[in-house]
């Protein structure tokens, strides 16, 4: 197989981005705190981090709440139309508040900027609005605030060249999980999926330059990383390198866990599950979004796959990490679906039992290949669907859930549970969220406790460890 050949933004062109950030920072009537509204998934909420970053670097301090910050930055998603429409709805609303403080200042950016005409809709739909731009130009965000307030224009900027950035500020949320990006991009054009068109093609970062990072992270006191991508098996170092390969190096280096997101099943080789089973840092879970049970529909979504060789994946990774935590993402009334190929989703969801499940409405998004197709299911039908799906998966997921009673697991807190004052929560080596008792001191360490019994979603357990 030949080396993808990776593309960078060159060198100069970051160091002028650096010292945009200075120039902005020494400006005195420059926004003096910004908030970021995040939508979307887990490579957004990083790319928000990537925002914060730079508007740290620019001299702005981080506001609680929107309606206190002198910039908002809202950070889109489009995948499907709700999110779209809940991040216009949240701009729109955010248009009021400026009336009461005139000087603050309004951005879009992320995936939906990216989509055909969006850029041009929001200069004239949202007047108020001083900036937009894609995920194509995140790593230009100083440049083009530095426009925005030098020169007392709207910037508009989409255009782009689907390269990879590095030494982008990163401002991170949490101290003890950090993601890290390995890839950029998809190219499997699922019939149904706008990603494709708005996140571009898919490039890997150099191994060495993720390696650095890791390095990095594990020397801050990291306890967990998560690997992110589109595509994340898909991954393709400069010298021909893969993901397997890449994760072995990465196990190497000593960070207490590492997972990563998302997996395409069709890329899903022998190797990548030997990798799983051996390398001692890497958690027991796997996200492995199906989408569909019947094989005409996967055939139809261009998935690649069969379920008979999706339900073969499964089954290689449950002997290779037995009790291995097992998630996914599943669509409902995709274009042409009739009542038996929807059982035929249900009937796989009862058999491979997950430990949670992620389900959607099909959502027709403009220039994907399923938006052309006839048949589209009646939203009733679709509704009608998922209700019935997500029983099922309840009901199948607290039976999975029942194998862990009894058993040991190692928890990274995350916070004090929301339930009760006493208690801690966090997520365990396979990915489930247990709760038990603990206090503020708990906060960003590994735990062992012993799992006691299940309440919705989630675990109850007892710690192995003295609360200190
Ligand atoms: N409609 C509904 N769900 C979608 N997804 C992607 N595109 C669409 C769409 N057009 C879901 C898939 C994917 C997850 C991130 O979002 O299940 O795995
Ligand atoms: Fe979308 Fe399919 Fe690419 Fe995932 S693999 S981002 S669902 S096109």
């Amino acid at each position: 197989m030949t080396a993808r050949t990776p593309v960078h933004v060159p060198e100069d062109e970051m160091r002028a981005q650096h010292l945009c950030e200075a120039r902005v920072a020494a400006m005195s009537d420059r926004p003096q705190t910004y908030h970021v509204v995040t939508y979307g998934c887990q490579m957004n909420a990083h790319d928000s981090e990537k925002l914060a970053g730079m508007l740290e670097a620019m001299g702005l301090t981080a506001a609680p709440r929107r309606e206190e910050a002198d910039f908002v930055i809202f950070n889109t998603c489009c995948v499907r139309d709700n999110a779209e429409r809940r991040a216009l709805g949240n701009v729109t609303w955010l248009k009021e508040i400026r009336k009461l403080r005139p000087e603050m200042m309004i951005a879009v950016c992320g995936c939906m900027i990216q989509e055909p005409g969006m850029a041009e809709r929001i200069l004239k739909q949202y007047p108020f609005v001083d900036l937009a731009f894609g995920t194509a130009n995140l790593h230009r965000f100083p440049s083009l605030l530095e426009r925005v307030l030098t020169e007392h224009v709207r910037v508009v900027s989409v255009e782009g060249d689907d390269l990879i950035a590095e030494r982008v500020p990163v401002r991170r949320l949490r101290r003890e999980a950090a993601y890290l990006t390995i890839m950029y991009g998809c190219d499997n054009f699922c019939s149904y999926c706008i990603v494709p068109y708005v996140r571009g093609r898919e490039r890997s970062r150099r191994m060495d330059d993720i390696l650095r990072e890791a390095e990095a992270l594990r020397d801050t006191g990291v306890q967990e990383i998560m690997l992110l991508g589109q595509n994340v098996n898909s991954y393709r170092g400069e010298d021909g390198a893969d993901f397997p390969s890449l994760l072995r190096e990465i196990d190497r280096l000593g960070i207490r866990r590492i997972r990563f997101m998302t997996s395409h099943p069709k890329d899903l080789s022998d190797g990548l599950i030997a990798a799983m089973a051996e390398c001692g840092h890497v958690l027991p879970q796997f996200h492995l979004p199906v989408q569909a049970g019947n094989d005409e529909i996967l055939r139809r979504m261009n998935r690649r796959y069969t379920r008979a060789q999706y339900l073969d994946r499964v089954r290689r990774l449950r002997e290779a990490v037995p009790g291995i935590g097992l998630t996914t993402d599943i669509i409902v009334g995709f274009p042409g679906e009739t009542e038996e190929q929807f059982q035929d989703t249900l009937s796989l969801v009862d058999e491979v039992g997950y430990d949670s499940a992620f389900t959607f409405i099909y959502s027709p998004r403009t220039g994907t290949a399923a938006a052309k197709m006839p048949d589209q299911v009646p939203a009733e039908v679709s509704a009608e669907r998922i209700q019935r799906l997500i029983a099922l998966q309840e009901k199948r997921q607290r039976e999975a859930m029942a194998r862990f009673v009894g058993q040991t697991e190692e928890v990274l807190v995350e916070g004090l549970s929301r339930r009760s004052g006493d208690a801690v929560s966090g997520k365990g080596g396979h990915g489930i969220s247990i709760t038990f008792p603990g206090n503020g001191a708990d906060v960003g360490r590994v735990i062992p406790v012993r799992v006691t019994g299940q309440k919705n979603n989630t675990l109850t357990a007892e710690r192995l460890e003295a609360e200190k």
